[in-house]
C-alpha cells in the first residue's frame, strides 16, 4: 500500500513525496523550492554538496517549519568526528534553521570508523540539531556494519532507485529492518522516461512518463524526491497518491524493455 507519510524507526513522521534540489542553485533554486511548498511539497532534499544551502533557507523563511521535512547530508570527505559537528552546525546556518529533520552520510568512507560518525551523529540528536540520522548509498554489507554501531536508530537510506535501478535485496534487507528506503535520480535524470515498457504503460494509464516511474517507487514502499527545475512539472509529479498500477504492469516495470 502506497503511505503519504512513513513512521521512521525512531517515531518521527517522514513524508514519503518530496522535492530534490541537486543541480538546483541561487535564486532558481530559491524561486523552485519556494513554489514546491506553496503547491503542498512537505519535504525537501538537499545536501552539503549541493551548494545550495542558503538557498534553499531563503526559501523556507516565511513558511512554519514545522510543516517542512528537511533532510540534509554530510561529505563522505568530513565523516571525523569533529568535521560532522563542525559541517552540521554550518549548514543549520547556511539553512537558517534550529534543527535537521534528517541528517545522512552522503556517502560511505571506509577510511573513517562508522562508529566516529555515528557518535557525532548521535550527539547532534542528543543536542535537539537533529531529529532522524540515517544513510545514503550505502550497501548491504555497509548497513551491516551500520547497525551494530547505531545508538539512536539508522531510519533511513537514500539509494538510486528506478525500474532501471532496482536493487530488490537492497529493499527488501532494509524494510526488514525498518530502515525507509528513500529512491534518489526515481527519474534516472530525465534518461529513462522515452524507455518503451514505460511510454507504453503511461498511454495505458493516461498518465506521463514521469508520473509511471514515480508511482512504481511509491508502490515499491520507498519515499520518492524527483527535482525539476519547472513549475509545471512540480505539479505533473505531485499527481501521484489517487490512481494506482495493477500488479502484472509492476511486474513489468521490475525489469522493463
Ligand atoms: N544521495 C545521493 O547520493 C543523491 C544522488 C543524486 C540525487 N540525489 C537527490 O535525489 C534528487 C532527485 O534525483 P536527480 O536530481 O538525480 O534526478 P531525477 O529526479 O531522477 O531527475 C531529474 C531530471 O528529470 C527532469 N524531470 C523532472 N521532472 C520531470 C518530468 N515530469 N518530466 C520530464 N522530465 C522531468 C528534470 O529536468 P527539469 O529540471 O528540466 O524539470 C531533471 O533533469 C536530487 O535532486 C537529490 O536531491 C541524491
Amino acid at each position: 500500500m502506497v503511505q503519504v507519510e512513513y513512521e521512521l524507526r525512531d517515531g518521527h513522521p517522514m513524508p514519503a513525496f518530496g522535492l530534490g534540489t541537486w543541480a538546483l542553485r541561487g535564486s532558481r533554486c530559491t524561486t523552485i523550492v519556494k513554489r514546491a511548498i506553496e503547491l503542498g511539497y512537505k519535504h525537501i532534499d538537499t545536501a552539503d554538496m549541493y551548494g545550495n544551502h542558503e538557498a534553499v533557507g531563503k526559501a523556507l523563511k516565511g513558511f512554519d517549519r514545522s510543516t517542512i521535512f528537511l533532510t540534509s547530508k554530510v561529505q563522505p570527505r568530513r565523516l571525523r568526528y569533529q568535521d560532522v559537528i563542525q559541517d552540521c552546525n554550518r549548514s543549520l546556518r547556511e539553512l537558517g534553521t534550529e534543527y535537521l529533520d534528517l541528517y545522512l552520510i552522503h556517502w560511505p568512507n571506509e577510511r573513517i570508523p562508522i562508529q566516529e560518525t555515528l557518535r557525532a551523529f548521535n550527539e547532534l540528536v542528543d543536542a535537539g540539531k537533529v531529529r532522524s540520522i540515517g544513510v545514503s548509498n550505502f550497501t548491504i554489507r555497509h548497513l551491516h556494519d551500520a547497525l551494530q554501531a547505531e545508538d539512536h536508530p539508522l531510519t533511513n537510506n537514500q539509494v538510486r532507485f528506478h525500474p532501471y535501478d532496482y536493487d530488490q535485496d537492497l529493499l527488501e534487507f532494509c524494510q526488514r529492518q525498518h530502515i525507509v528506503v528513500t529512491a534518489y535520480s526515481p527519474l534516472g535524470r530525465g534518461r529513462i522516461l522515452h524507455n518503451a515498457t514505460i511510454r507504453d504503460l503511461a498511454s495505458k494509464y493516461r498518465r506521463t512518463a514521469a508520473q509511471i516511474c514515480l508511482r512504481w517507487c511509491l508502490q515499491k514502499g520507498t519515499i520518492v524526491i524527483p527535482k525539476t527545475s519547472s513549475e509545471a512539472r512540480l505539479k505533473e509529479n505531485m499527481d501521484l497518491f489517487d490512481w494506482k498500477i495493477a500488479a502484472d504492469d509492476m511486474t513489468a516495470l521490475d525489469a522493463p524493455t
